[in-house]
């Protein structure tokens, strides 16, 4: 069967269940570990294994593959990665945060587990992060590999465009470029990062790193963007969660600051920016670009 075509999204299919049960495997390895509380173990689970796209680990095996490299190469890197989104959803979740009560369809960490064990639990994720990463590059890669994930998780991304996220709203009108900048740090770093671990763990050349983070950062912004469109629409079967969020949320929705058929279009010339910067990979960037047409169709675009 051809790579391309109508492959394409069973490949991506038989790719999540390879992720799932990487997850799994290591939430079987957790709760028989001497010294994790069960309770915290079962809270950890609930809070990876509850559904989810998989976007992360898939972009990292699909770039991978980009770089002509077997996928599975960068299945425990986009593993690790999923680890770190999954903590990121059970903190935003929060009474302190977001407040909100669903999460992909079901109750959320905090409210099936109480604030405290979801707060531990969210740690834990985190904590486990690194550890699988270690072990998945256990060689010169290993340091680089660290510091990109702590770069893209920590204060001057995803950490900091949440810092930023949640802030009161002061009552001025917010600069479009303000949000970008939200959008980028809270969504798009970890989706870069998801990119850039696919193409070290198949020992890519740098000018491949660059062009994949490059495509990165515009499908993360774009991701973001139709997320904002999703909730401004009411789009609740897409989200998985109910759309009313607090007000400084909502005042910082793209399609409410830019209005639908921009924010519409700016997602458009974002995927654009990203299918350009995949040009290089030709036919091994088939998966990607499916990856980016997902997106596309989640903008309603
Ligand atoms: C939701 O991410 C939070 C954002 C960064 C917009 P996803 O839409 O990837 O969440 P799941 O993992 O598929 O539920
Ligand atoms: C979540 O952003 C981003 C992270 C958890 C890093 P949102 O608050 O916009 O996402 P949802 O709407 O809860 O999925
Ligand atoms: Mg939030
Ligand atoms: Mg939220």
């Amino acid at each position: 069967m051809s790579e391309t075509g109508e492959a394409g999204p069973a490949r991506l299919e038989a790719w999540r269940e390879r992720v799932e049960g990487c997850l799994a495997g290591w939430m079987d390895a957790l709760a028989a570990r001497p010294g994790c509380p069960p309770d915290l173990a079962e809270a950890m689970r609930y809070a990876l294994l509850g559904g989810g796209k998989r976007l992360r680990p898939l972009l990292a095996m699909a770039a991978a593959e980009a770089t002509g490299a077997e996928p599975g190469l960068a299945l425990e890197a986009g593993c690790a990665l999923e680890l770190v989104h999954a903590y990121s959803l059970v903190h935003d979740d929060l009474p302190a945060m977001d407040d909100d009560d669903l999460r992909r369809g079901q109750p959320t960490c905090h409210r099936r587990f109480g604030e405290a064990l979801a707060i531990l639990a969210g740690d834990g994720l985190l904590s486990l992060a690194f550890e699988a990463l270690a072990r998945a590059f256990p060689d010169e890669r290993a340091a680089r590999a660290v510091g990109l994930l702590a770069a893209a998780a920590g204060p001057a991304g995803m950490v900091g465009g949440q810092a930023d996220d949640v802030r009161p709203w002061d009552g001025r009108a917010l600069p479009l470029a303000e949000v970008e900048s939200i959008h980028l740090r809270k969504t798009a770093c970890l989706l870069v990062a998801a990119l850039e671990l696919g193409a070290l763990a198949a020992r890519a050349g740098e000018p491949a790193l660059l062009a994949l983070g490059r495509a990165g950062r515009a499908l993360g912004l774009a991701f973001q963007v139709a997320d904002d469109v999703l909730s401004f629409t009411g789009d609740e079967a897409s989200l998985g969660r109910p759309t009313t969020s607090d007000q400084a949320r909502l005042r910082r929705l793209h399609p409410l600051l830019a209005g639908l058929p921009a924010s519409r279009a700016r997602g458009q010339a974002l995927l654009a920016e990203a299918r350009a910067a995949l040009l290089p990979f030709g036919e091994r960037a088939q998966a990607l670009l499916s990856i980016v047409d997902r997106v596309q169709a989640r903008l309603g675009a």
